[in-house]
């Protein structure tokens, strides 16, 4: 499978920034498909011109050179069914409304269009939201967003690899599959456009952390399921733990381990803080199911059903959306999951 055909943030580790714009089109701007598709197309292009501002402003070393900026675009799932393609598919899961559990619950917060940012800078990652969000007004779009600002917390600090911890100071990405391969081999299936894929968004903030952090060192690693500074899979492990929660396999081989690519930042200030939990997936099944192993109900494995994810003691989960990343190729035809737009274009 050809590498560039998935957009640009999927295969790409974290940056030292990130930017998560989320975009609610108001009802009449909804219908407008046409011209939302058309300004999805012309993200790249717009990638480019936001570089070339930055430039004319800037010594060009400052940026660290003129690839910096990574970004993609996905659709919401219910938008994508309901305005885009016009149809329902069983791989096109909405993201669910029950998820509901003894520490909390995980809510639907809906969202049409999804712009995922990287860049070593800041004010690039701002820069390219902001030119998106003014291409959609300049095109008659109606719509409100949430920008959230993210970054890599404590990357290195600890280990010499590439990942970052969350603020309750464990490594995040430890499992994550390794190298372009591996994620492609996670990310594809045959039963959807080549370069294609799903991913999953929650704004998760840590109210709780303090307690989290009074207690002994054994019982926060027992939360997590790994040690905190090695990062290593204990063998044991609780069955509240997140890692015994999240780890599902295969239904027709309980030998197949079931993984996703999580790119996770955190974001916040001293009083609100926590992760903005992001990962891509193959299929929205997968995602389906850790999440309500998460909050205790396992609808596949009926003996775990009662055990909660105690992640959920210290943060709260409040916002979470299912998206479709289609790849370039589509984006750049206009044909969504074999809905050919172009003629309409
Ligand atoms: C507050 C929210 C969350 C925090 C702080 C968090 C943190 C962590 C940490 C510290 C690890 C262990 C190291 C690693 O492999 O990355 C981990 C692993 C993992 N998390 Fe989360 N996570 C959160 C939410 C979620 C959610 C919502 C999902 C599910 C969709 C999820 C899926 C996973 C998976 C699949 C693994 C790898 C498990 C393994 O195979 O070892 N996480 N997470």
């Amino acid at each position: 499978m050809a590498k560039h055909q998935f957009q640009p943030t999927v295969l790409t580790a974290p940056k030292a920034h990130g930017a998560f714009l989320f975009v609610y089109f108001d009802e009449q701007s909804k219908r407008r498909t046409n011209e939302i598709l058309r300004s999805c197309c012309s993200v790249s292009k717009l990638v480019t011109q936001t570089m070339k501002d930055i430039r004319c402003c800037q010594l060009e070393d400052v940026m660290g050179g003129e690839s910096d900026l990574e970004v993609s675009i996905a659709f919401g799932i219910d938008f994508l069914c309901n305005y885009i393609i016009q149809q329902h598919r069983t791989d096109l899961i909405s993201y669910p409304s029950d998820l509901i559990g003894e520490h909390g619950s995980m809510p639907k917060t809906n969202g049409d269009l999804f712009l995922h940012v990287k860049s070593e800078k800041v004010d690039a990652c701002f820069d390219m939201c902001n030119s998106f969000v003014k291409f959609l007004r300049s095109r008659g779009l109606n719509f409100t967003c949430d920008h959230v600002s993210a970054f890599s917390y404590r990357k290195n600090l600890y280990r010499r690899n590439n990942f970052a911890r969350d603020f309750s100071n464990f490594e995040d990405g430890t499992a994550n599959p390794n190298g372009e391969e591996l994620k492609i081999n996670v990310l594809s299936s045959n039963t959807k456009p080549a370069g294609s894929c799903f991913a999953l968004t929650q704004k998760w903030i840590h109210r709780r952390l303090p307690w989290f952090e009074a207690q002994t060192l054994e019982d926060q690693e027992q939360v997590i399921g790994r040690s905190k500074i090695e990062s290593k899979e204990f063998e044991i492990k609780s069955p509240n733990s997140h890692l015994a929660r999240v780890t599902i396999t295969s239904q027709t081989d309980p030998e197949e381990e079931l993984n996703v690519v999580r790119q996770s930042q955190s974001f916040g200030d001293v009083n609100e803080h926590g992760l903005l939990f992001i990962a891509f997936s193959s299929d929205l099944e997968r995602i389906d199911r850790m999440l309500y192993r998460m909050v205790g109900k396992d609808k596949i494995n009926g003996k775990d059903a009662h055990y909660t994810d105690h992640i959920m003691k210290f943060s709260d989960c409040v916002t979470g959306q299912y998206w479709y990343v289609p790849s370039t190729a589509e984006l750049e035809s206009g044909k969504i999951l074999d809905n050919y737009m172009k003629s309409k274009l």
